[in-house]
Parts: C-alpha cells; sequence; structure tokens
C-alpha cells in the first residue's frame, strides 16, 4: 500500500507566551474590527479587521508589527516545510499576502470557507481558553472511503499555539458557547 498524496500540516507553541500574548494584544487593540454577519464570501458572524486591510496596498503597521512578533514561527514553518521531499527543490519562500485578526464573541461563528487555491494560512490562537472554546475543524477534502461521509481533523490546540495549514482546506470555526472573547490572528502565505 501506499499513501500517493499528503497534506501538510504545522503546529507550533509559541516560547515565552506570557510576555508574547501582551505584545499581541497590544496590536490587537490597535486593530479596525469591524462586526460582520453573514457575508457572502465568507460567511459567519464576528468581528475582523480582514474588509479593512484587503484592498489596502500597504498593511497598516500594527499588523506589520504582529507578523514581526511571529516571525520566528513563519521561519521555522518554512524551513520544515522546504525539509518535505515533495516540495519543489526551488522553492525558497512564501511571501504573506494578507493577513487579520478575528473575534467571535458569545454565540458567534465562522462558516466554512477556504483561504484561496495556492500556498498556506496561518492561525495563531491570542485569546482561547481549551476548556471554553472550540479550535479550527478542518474537512477533508474527500470522503471516508467506505460510506463518502465527511472526515474532519480538529486540532487539539490551547492558547499560543500557532498553526499553518495548506490553504484549499475548507475549514471553520464553531460557535462560540462562551462569554468569553474567542481571538485569532490569521495570514495567508502564497
Ligand atoms: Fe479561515
Amino acid at each position: 500500500m501506499q499513501t500517493i498524496f499528503e497534506i501538510p500540516f504545522f503546529h507550533y507553541k509559541i516560547d515565552n507566551w506570557k510576555e508574547t500574548k501582551k505584545e499581541l494584544l497590544q496590536e490587537y487593540s490597535n486593530s479596525f474590527l469591524e462586526k460582520v454577519e453573514n457575508d457572502k464570501l465568507a460567511g459567519g458572524y464576528l468581528y475582523t479587521d480582514y474588509y479593512n486591510i484587503v484592498n489596502t496596498q500597504e498593511p497598516p503597521l500594527y499588523i506589520r508589527k504582529t507578523i514581526d512578533i511571529l516571525n520566528f514561527y513563519i521561519d521555522k514553518f518554512h524551513s520544515d516545510f522546504k525539509s518535505l521531499d515533495f516540495v519543489d527543490k526551488n522553492f525558497q519562500r512564501f511571501i504573506i499576502n494578507c493577513a487579520w485578526f478575528q473575534k467571535q464573541e458569545e454565540n458567534m461563528h465562522h462558516i466554512v470557507h477556504n483561504h484561496g487555491s495556492i500556498g498556506f494560512s496561518s492561525v495563531c490562537y491570542i485569546d482561547y481558553d481549551k476548556e471554553k472554546h472550540s479550535s479550527t475543524v478542518f474537512l477533508s477534502p474527500y470522503g471516508e472511503f467506505t460510506t463518502g461521509n465527511t472526515t474532519y481533523f480538529q486540532p487539539e490546540v490551547e492558547e499560543g499555539d500557532i498553526i499553518f495549514f495548506p490553504s484549499f482546506l475548507n475549514h471553520f470555526a464553531p460557535l462560540n458557547t462562551s462569554e468569553d472573547n474567542r481571538v485569532i490572528f490569521s495570514f495567508n502565505l502564497r
């Protein structure tokens, strides 16, 4: 038996989380979040600065500073990704083409969506209680072989974790049933 295609998934824990969280929340407090309700493209019911950022030439300073804080893990992802034997040997590096914060208050969620056909996307769990919140749920691109049912992958994450996944993978953020806000930072690597 051979497995002929693979879906790589990367999961890191951010060191010195207490300090790093403070720095990230500082940038988050500068963000231009707006409430999104049932957007036709991305759906869901949440707060994000995505739509304020996506059409700007240059990302705002708070976004650039947030990426700088996470740069060590973006580098780590690249070196791990490049070590995979199915990755083109001439590949150098992705560039970040969009980055944004997202907040879900109680009863908010993000419906099934993906981040395009090329590259990787990342989620960093900034304000997140693993006892009260749900991590991102990923849907397999093909059904289970005997039933055709959709299969799911839900990584076990905690606050201070950062994950990288292929942008094409459909995923969603389940309903936040807690009174505590769930805050993430996300970006696309193309
Ligand atoms: Fe997403």
